[in-house]
């Protein structure tokens, strides 16, 4: 069978009151229409159509060319909507979806059971349907009340005090017959309270011509969710978030607290991972097993493998070699790539730096711009100096050297395998293997003078010279 899909996609979201067009909202760190159109692509679409009007532009950056577009100048409501993809996909034979860029939960199976309801009763369309608790805002389905089935879709603006009090709504997907939905839509007036061509309406055109309409209840309203203001947001992320954590905890993956976890769509989490409250993984983000991230943890973009230890740090493009640990508060960058057994401690800031296994930064340091090397210790305060204020550089250590604490090394600059650079060290210049590097002003001590500098200061004082 041919399953095409249209995406609608082109109003201006004017309740989300916002300069972002409504469907590239984020929910779970991914725009809405971009969970749409993956959901699609799961069933395996033949051609999927996205329909964009306000912010075409935008929308078409994001989605890129996985989709085809159809652009719907005016938004003069969801059927000219339709309307605008019929020039590309009028004239094809199959079934199309139609769904609503603003319904980012609706999930694979879901469109499978409404798709095979569909094709098992020969309907002319069926309407994804919930029944909830608190219908206000969307259409109401209206059934036959011999058949069963649906007669019509009205929405809530034009309901009557009897219509409104029907619980089962329209999450606005809807299976159509292709050919008929388009022969529908060319009889669709804009005689209604909003002044728009409702798609809703192809449903009481095509019942009025004794064609089937079935309406496929879908079992967890928590799909349905359209999201047309900011409260609506905050409870599809809600949902979203508590289906993305019961799915790993399925996996194997322990969550303390799920409430407070957030872990984004494209995340992975191996087996027997931890992850402790105010934990936040985005992007691409991968975590191996038998990890224990957290409490208080961001992670965007970074591949984190197995047996790592992560407290209270900030992760962005980090790579992450199995056993090593990192943190408290550490802040890894873009760029910083970490070998096995290695310590990042309290303080320390990593940017574009490798730093072979073993390695340890311990406290209170800066490594950027750095090729580190296995088990070298960089101590307390030590930081590469990378940039002059126009160009960065490159700080070099071997294997096995010992940056003493407080160390500036200025780059560029290399310190030979197993050196060891004197606590206080300012270093210019490069240090050869197994060197040692001390560059700092020798130490003299004055007997007695620190009673002669109070004496001086006070009597200054007693004088009124400052
Ligand atoms: C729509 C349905 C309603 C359903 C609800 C489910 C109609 C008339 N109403 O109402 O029955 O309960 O969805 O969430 O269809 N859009 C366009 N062009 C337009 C107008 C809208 O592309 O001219 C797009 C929007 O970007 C949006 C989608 O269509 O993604 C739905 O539009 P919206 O205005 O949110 O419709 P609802 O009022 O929610
Ligand atoms: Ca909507």
């Amino acid at each position: 069978m041919n399953i095409m899909a249209i995406v609608l996609a082109a109003g201006q979201g004017k309740r989300m009151k916002s300069k972002l067009y409504k469907v590239l909202h984020p929910v779970c760190g991914k725009p809405m229409v971009g969970h749409v159109v993956e959901t699609l692509q799961k069933i395996n679409t033949s051609r999927t159509l996205v329909v964009v009007g306000y912010g075409a532009e935008a929308v078409q950056t994001y989605l890129g060319n996985q989709v085809e577009y159809a652009t719907q100048e005016q938004q003069l409501g969801t059927g000219h909507a339709v309307l605008q993809a019929q020039a590309a996909l009028g004239q094809e034979d199959g079934i199309t979806i139609v769904i609503c860029g603003d319904t980012p939960l609706i999930t694979e199976q879901t469109l499978l059971k409404m798709i095979e309801l569909h094709q098992h009763s020969a309907a002319a369309a069926t309407v994804l349907t919930a029944n909830l608790d608190q219908p206000q805002g969307y259409g109401r389905i209206i059934r036959d009340g011999s058949s069963g089935l649906v007669n019509k879709i009205v929405e809530q603006k034009d309901c009557t005090e009897e219509e409104a009090l029907v619980t089962e709504i329209n999450t606005g997907t809807y299976c159509f017959s292709n050919k008929q939905l388009f022969e529908a839509l060319s009889l669709i007036t804009n005689n209604n309270v909003q002044n728009e061509y409702y798609l809703t309406d192809v449903i009481s055109i095509l019942a009025n011509q004794g064609e089937t309409i079935q309406a496929s209840c879908m079992e967890d309203v928590s799909e349905s969710i359209g999201v047309n203001d900011r409260i609506a947001l905050a409870e599809a992320e809600r949902l979203l978030k508590e289906r993305i954590n019961r799915h790993h905890m399925l996996n194997g993956v322990t969550i303390i607290d799920p409430n407070h976890t957030y872990i984004e769509t494209d995340v992975q989490i191996g087996m027997d991972t931890v992850l402790l409250p105010g934990t936040i993984l985005k992007g691409h983000t991968q975590v191996g097993a038998n990890c224990i991230l957290g409490p208080n943890t961001e992670i965007t973009d970074s591949t984190i493998k197995d047996e790592v230890v992560i407290k209270q740090s900030v992760l962005q493009e980090a790579y992450v070699d199995s056993y090593t640990s990192v943190g408290p508060f550490a802040y890894l960058r873009p760029g910083s790539k970490l070998g096995q057994n290695v310590k990042i401690g309290d303080f320390v800031e990593i940017k574009n730096a490798t730093l072979d296994d073993g390695a340890k930064v311990s406290h209170l340091s800066y490594v950027g711009d750095a090729v580190v090397g296995k088990n070298v210790n960089f101590g307390c305060g030590a930081i590469t100096v990378n940039y002059d204020g126009y160009n960065k550089s490159l700080t070099e250590i071997g294997d096995d050297a010992f940056v003493g604490s407080n160390v500036n090394l200025i780059a560029p600059v290399k310190i030979g395998q197993g050196a060891y650079v004197v606590a206080g060290s300012t270093i210019t210049h490069n240090v050869d293997d197994n060197d040692l590097a001390v560059a700092r002003e020798r130490q003299t001590n004055k007997p007695g003078y620190a009673d002669k500098i109070r004496a001086s200061a006070q009597l200054k004082k007693k004088n009124g010279i400052s």
